[in-house]
């Protein structure tokens, strides 16, 4: 039976992975091997996802995290081509635009076995972002290039993928906010769960390493939020990373009005996410969930790849140096609404994916 091997192992990429493991679980005739990096370890990084979106428990748990890029990618290149040695899968799929999505296809391609990139095409145009240098030699190391938009396969194409290797098949994360979406529909009680009343809350999340690493951009954003809760709480669930780098740079004390949680799991994220009044956020994922519950969203970087939703008027970008600048765009964004778009697919970029694994492999 044909063997797809797919690299995972940080918290976005289990949530992607659970809508198309889900569909190729099945398919018959298809058998996935899940392979965990470990890029991302603690419990409400990641095994909360494998327990609540009922993801098979990995083949291969590789313990891989921390360190600079260099070595935290190096360390995985050498365990997962040991690992292709051994299981020498028909294809190798990975995710996103981490260390471990760049390690999983530079392995793959280095032993001649062909690569599937799930979210290919997107860029910034920004390579200060180590996403970004990570989603350009994924995708030039991809066979099967696999692109949530039209604008990611207009990228592609511009920089000379052949288009027979392009499917245009939608974003797997609708397909996740769709399916799971539902689970948490009737879960009002969501918001109360963290002390919340619904629709009289801001919801932050702030990562990246752009903001996380510049103790001015980091300030500013902490700033910014603690001054939107005079007029609406603002909710944080906290990065490992934001936590340890507000640590390092002594700002524990910018926290004190925010309403800080752990990182939650995924339905109770969409539940915060559905009632909130407004997100400001610089994930990636989040951007589009807030478009997905039809809340309006504030996003804190200075570029987005997701530009579909900053044209239709869902979101917004603020350069996150300004303490009142963010703070006057969340309150602004309250009760905004974008323009009725559709640039996601259909919600079944899952079935499509599946489909064109099955005609390459069978
Ligand atoms: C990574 C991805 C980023 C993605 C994000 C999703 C790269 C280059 N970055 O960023 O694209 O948007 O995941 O959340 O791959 N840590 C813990 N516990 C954990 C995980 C991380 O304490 O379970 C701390 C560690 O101090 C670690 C730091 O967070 O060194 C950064 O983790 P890392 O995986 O390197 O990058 P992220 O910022 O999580
Ligand atoms: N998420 C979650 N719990 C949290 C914060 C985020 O389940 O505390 C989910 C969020 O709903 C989205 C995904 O994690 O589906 C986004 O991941 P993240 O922001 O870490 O990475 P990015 O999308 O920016 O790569």
């Amino acid at each position: 039976m044909p063997q797809i091997l797919t690299v995972i192992g940080a918290r976005p990429q289990f949530i992607k992975a659970a809508a198309v493991s889900r569909q190729i679980a099945e398919t018959q005739g298809l058998n996935e091997m899940l392979v965990h990096t470990g890029q991302h370890y603690d419990a409400n990084m990641s095994d909360v996802f494998f327990d609540e979106l009922e993801i098979p428990h990995p083949a291969h748990h590789l313990g891989i995290a921390g360190g600079g890029h260099g070595a935290m990618t190096g360390r995985m290149l050498a365990a997962i081509e040991t690992l292709l040695l051994e299981v020498r899968p028909d294809i190798v799929m990975v995710y996103g635009d981490t260390n471990s999505t760049l390690a999983g296809a530079l392995a793959a391609a280095k032993l001649h076995i062909p690569v599937a990139h799930v979210e290919a095409g997107l860029r910034s145009f920004n390579k200060r972002m180590p996403e970004e240098i990570n989603r350009i030699l994924t995708d030039q190391c991809s066979d099967l290039l696999l692109t949530p938009t039209a604008t990611a396969t207009q990228n592609l194409l511009r920089e000379g993928v052949p288009e027979a290797h392009i499917v245009e098949c939608g974003d797997v994360m609708f397909d996740a906010a769709l399916h799971f979406g539902r689970k948490a529909e009737a879960d009002h009680a969501g918001p109360a769960r963290f002390g919340l009343t619904p629709g009289q809350y801001a919801l932050a999340t702030v990562h990246r390493q752009e903001n996380t690493d510049d103790p001015i951009r980091l300030a500013a954003i902490l700033d910014g939020l603690a001054a939107v809760t005079r007029d609406l709480k603002v909710v944080l669930p906290l990065h490992p990373r934001t936590r340890a780098r507000i640590d390092a740079a002594d700002l524990t004390d910018r926290l004190e009005a925010l309403h800080i949680i752990e990182p939650v799991g995924y339905l109770d994220m969409v539940a915060l996410e559905k009632h909130a009044a407004v997100v400001a956020t610089d994930s990636g994922g989040v951007q589009k969930e807030a478009f997905f519950y039809e809340v309006p969203c504030i996003t804190l970087r200075d570029e987005t790849e997701w530009v579909e939703l900053v044209e239709a008027g869902w979101n917004r970008l603020v350069i996150p140096n300004d303490p009142s600048a963010i703070h006057q765009a969340i309150l602004e964004a309250r009760g905004t609404r974008g323009l009725d778009i559709a640039p996601y697919g259909s919600g079944n970029a899952s079935g499509i994916i599946v489909d064109r694994l099955e005609r390459m492999l069978g």
